[in-house]
Formats: structure tokens, C-alpha cells, sequence
């Protein structure tokens, strides 16, 4: 498989402080990898390198081998409570990110408009966000930060804020549409269950940090049921 998104050798240090140094992340086209870790490890950090938002001190990062270090703007990214604007509608949410890079706001909204179906938003375009459920709320962010680019999508706790029944659902939900809008997804996620549910591949920012990385290939249907499930859940607790 293809790498679409390749970063090597990243070191960061705010201040004296060392974050990490001297990781490499690899997306495959297609895949879904998890970055899974403890608060204030430097997962959002790491994810603010890959987006270009943020220059690593040492490191590069490409996009289908063009480099992107410290260039934002190239692959979508749904921040940490990325939250929707509330005196806007929701179509209105989904379409700004277009409309800022300069489409038309009729283009954009019809744009925008042709995905609410298939996002499970349908008939709430012109709702305002406080009307929406929390797990509608994260699909409309979810469309908004696909529909800024179709490639590679960057997500920082997309789930975090949902209760454990409607972030399953949407784990599930965020697969099917991974799967049919051909994504290439880095998620990031302190659930061990959400990285070996979503994931194609984990990397593990422990304390050490150095990154572990546990391959998951073929997974069944069931994986949350199988034995293997659980064996790989008390490997990543050991690194943790
Ligand atoms: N702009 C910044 N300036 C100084 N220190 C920062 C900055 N951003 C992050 N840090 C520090 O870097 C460390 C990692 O932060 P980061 O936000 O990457 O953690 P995280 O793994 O995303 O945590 P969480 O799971 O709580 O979101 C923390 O100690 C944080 O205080
Ligand atoms: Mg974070």
C-alpha cells in the first residue's frame, strides 16, 4: 500500500520541556491509524505537526511525497473540540470552511447541502447547533472538516464528548463512511477499545517516548468479542 502521509524523525520541546523526539508516523491510503495515549502526552501536538499547523523542530512531514512541514491547509483537521458556531445554521457550520477558501456561498452550501444525507443530518440544515444531538453535532463537524479536502483527514478525539452507547455507534458509523468515501483517517483517542475498533494500525505515545505500534490486520466482524481483542487491550495497558 501507498503512503499518502509519511512524517519522519519529529522532535518537539516547548520551552527546556521535551515532548518527543525522533517519531515517524506512516499513513497507508485507505487506512485508519490511531494515535492512543494519556493526557498531555503530545498526541494534540503531534497532530498539530502532521497538519502543518505547527513546524516540529526537527522532522519532516510529506503528502504524496511533497513536503508539508509547517504548511497547514493541505490535509482537513477537526481540532479538539471543534466546536460548530452557534449563531449560524448547520448547513451554514458545514459550509464555511469553502467559503473562507473562497467558493461562492451558494456553491458552497449547495456542496455542503448534497453531503446531509449521507451524514445522517438530513432536515436539520437549517437548525442551529444547540438543536442538534451531541453525536449529530460531531457529524456535522465530522462533514465539515471532510468536505475542506478529500485525502487525508486528521481527527483529535472526534468521540471524546459522547456517552460510551452513542460513541460506539459512531465508531461504527465514521467506518462505513471511512470506507466509502475512500479516507485516509489519523485519529487520535485515550479509548483502547476506539483504536483497535477503528484502526488498521496504533501507535502507542507512552512515557518512554518512543512510539509502540501494534499492526492490526484482518479484523473480523466481532473483533470486540474475540480473545485477541482483550490480548491486544493488555499489551497496549503494559506500554501505557
Ligand atoms: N503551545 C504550547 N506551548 C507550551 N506548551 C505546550 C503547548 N502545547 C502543548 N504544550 C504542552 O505539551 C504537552 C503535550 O500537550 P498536548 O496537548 O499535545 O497533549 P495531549 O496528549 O493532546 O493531551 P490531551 O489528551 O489532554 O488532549 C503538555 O505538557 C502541554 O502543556
Ligand atoms: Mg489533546
Amino acid at each position: 500500500m501507498n503512503n499518502i502521509l509519511s512524517a519522519k524523525g519529529i522532535a518537539k520541546a516547548f520551552d527546556d520541556k521535551v515532548i518527543f523526539r525522533g517519531l515517524d508516523v506512516d499513513l497507508s491510503e485507505g487506512q485508519t491509524v490511531a494515535l492512543l495515549g494519556p493526557s498531555g502526552i503530545g498526541k494534540t501536538t503531534l497532530m498539530n505537526i502532521l497538519s502543518g499547523v505547527m513546524t516540529p523542530d526537527e522532522g519532516r512531514v510529506t503528502l504524496c511525497g511533497e513536503d508539508i512541514t509547517g504548511k497547514p491547509g493541505h490535509i482537513s483537521y477537526m481540532q479538539q473540540k471543534d466546536l460548530l458556531l452557534p449563531y449560524y445554521t448547520v448547513l451554514y457550520n458545514v459550509a464555511l470552511p469553502l467559503i473562507i477558501k473562497g467558493e461562492s456561498k451558494k456553491e458552497a452550501l449547495k456542496k455542503a447541502g448534497g453531503y446531509f444525507e449521507f451524514f445522517g443530518l438530513a432536515g436539520y440544515e437549517d437548525k442551529y447547533p444547540k438543536e442538534l444531538s451531541g453525536g449529530m453535532r460531531q457529524r456535522a463537524a465530522l462533514l465539515r472538516t471532510y468536505i475542506q479536502s478529500r485525502k487525508v483527514v486528521l481527527l483529535d478525539e472526534p468521540f471524546g464528548a459522547l456517552d460510551a452507547v452513542t460513541r460506539r455507534k459512531m465508531q461504527k458509523w465514521y467506518l462505513g463512511i471511512a470506507k466509502e468515501l475512500e479516507l485516509s483517517t489519523v485519529v487520535i483517542t485515550h479509548d483502547t477499545d476506539e483504536a483497535l475498533i477503528l484502526a488498521d494500525r496504533i501507535y502507542i505515545m507512552g512515557e518512554g517516548k518512543e512510539l509502540d505500534v501494534i499492526e492490526l490486520k484482518d479484523k473480523p466482524s466481532d473483533f470486540e468479542l474475540t480473545e485477541e481483542f482483550i490480548k491486544l487491550k493488555k499489551q497496549i495497558v503494559s506500554y501505557l
